[in-house]
């Protein structure tokens, strides 16, 4: 009885997810029906199918009529590892023990919360799961449900929108037991240098605890290809990329979000913890699915190709908006008066859909939501569509 009332409590810490709230805002008021709508609220890839993708599942049809594997099949985790080492220039990667198949990041992201960190823990403190704020929600979600406190780390104007390590003190790293990281970053466009990593690490090796690196935006940047945690990692020398796991995604890459297809790396023994949670959840990619998922892998002439489209869009919005390019994802993360205010009547006024930013943070000890005051689009309808965008986002009145 007492276990099921604070498991119901656990639930109850998570707040309603960030598109539920703005279905709600905008109840009761009507996108202006003489525009055309754009919807720039989710961060939905809206690319062709890349060519290689029909085919493929054509070839492999019959595979819907066979259970797969929870961890996917050796050619996809041997594609995956062959990626991460073209990538990020890596001198090894074992697909048998080093990566598992993810069905989109999002559940991988969760899951792997409850799968490294331990409510239980002999420490009189609740764990803490360490994450950026504004951030993906996932990993809120994630640090509720798997009973850590989460310690947010505020990404403002101040701290160039990077989390600020430097900002925590001693006795909270000591009960940390997990950090996300997402790089580029959901929704403020920020990446991760190596001396960023490099000092998590050192971090990490102190306190004893757990990185995990969300680089789903890994191929979306404005100039430099982002570095990644494992090769940062390995430069590093860190044996076998010890506390290290990466998520990454072909939502975003290869513009499949429908397909749910993702990689997670790193670290041997987190991989075996995590399959083993992962053996009775049970999240597998289907068979026809694994065999697109590694042409997606094997393939960088559709990345190349919408990494192109990507920057048109982001200097098509700036060229009329005004302000710099983010340094890496479609997002852009524009400062105003009133986000919810604004979002209400970008909808009503321009027939726009974005995003409040303060849906996409949370309240810190001093009430401090570092996403209010700014909105999230995101530019994946093209090149044209982005200049529209701004332009109708330049003309909004609030
Ligand atoms: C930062 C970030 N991480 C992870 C995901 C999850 O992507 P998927 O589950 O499609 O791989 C998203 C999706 O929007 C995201 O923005």
């Amino acid at each position: 009885m007492m276990q099921e009332k604070s498991h119901q409590a656990r639930l109850e810490q998570l707040g309603a997810y960030p598109f539920e709230r703005l279905k709600k805002l905008f109840g009761g008021i009507t996108a202006n029906p003489e525009l055309t709508h754009i919807d720039a609220g989710a961060g939905e890839p809206r690319l062709p199918l890349p060519a290689f993708v029909a085919d493929t599942l054509n070839t492999h049809i019959g595979g819907f009529s066979k259970y797969p594997s929870t961890i996917g099949g050796l050619e996809l985790r041997g594609a995956i590892a062959n990626w991460l080492m073209r990538r990020y220039d890596l001198t090894s990667v074992d697909p048998a023990t080093q990566v598992l198949t993810a069905n989109g990041t999002r559940e991988a992201l969760f899951a792997i919360a409850h799968a490294l960190v331990n409510p239980d823990c002999a420490t009189d403190d609740k764990p803490i799961v360490m994450m950026p704020n504004p951030m993906y929600q996932i990993y809120l979600g994630a640090a509720y449900t798997a009973g850590a406190e989460p310690w947010l780390l505020a990404c403002n104007s101040e701290t160039g929108f990077a989390p600020d390590l430097s900002s925590v003190e001693k006795e909270t790293w000591q009960r940390t037991a997990l950090v996300y990281v997402c790089s580029p970053s959901n929704p403020t466009g920020w990446i991760a240098d190596e001396a960023y990593y490099a000092e998590l690490l050192a971090l990490a090796d102190e306190y004893d605890f757990y990185v995990v690196s969300d680089e789903c935006y890994s191929e979306i940047y404005w100039q430099e290809k982002p570095v990644g945690l494992l090769q940062v990692a390995e430069k590093l020398g860190r044996e076998g990329f010890s506390r290290c796991l990466v998520m990454n995604s072909l939502s975003k890459r290869s513009a499949l979000p429908g397909m749910r297809s993702g990689l997670i790396a790193g670290d041997a023994e987190l991989i075996k913890r995590f399959t083993k949670l992962r053996s009775y959840t049970g999240p597998a990619t289907p068979l026809p699915l694994q065999h697109v998922a590694a042409a997606a892998w094997s393939d960088e002439t559709h990345v190349t190709q919408h990494l192109d489209v990507y920057r048109q869009s982001l200097k098509a919005f700036f060229d009329v908006f005004g302000g710099q390019i983010p340094a890496g994802s479609f997002f852009v993360w524009l400062p105003v008066t009133d986000d919810e205010a604004f979002a209400k009547a970008a909808y009503s006024q321009q027939a726009v859909t974005i995003l409040p930013g303060s849906y996409l943070g949370a309240e810190d000890e001093q009430g401090i939501n570092p996403g209010s005051g700014y909105i999230r689009a995101a530019l994946v309808d093209g090149p044209d569509s982005a200049a529209e965008l701004a332009r109708r986002l330049k003309a909004v009145r609030i």
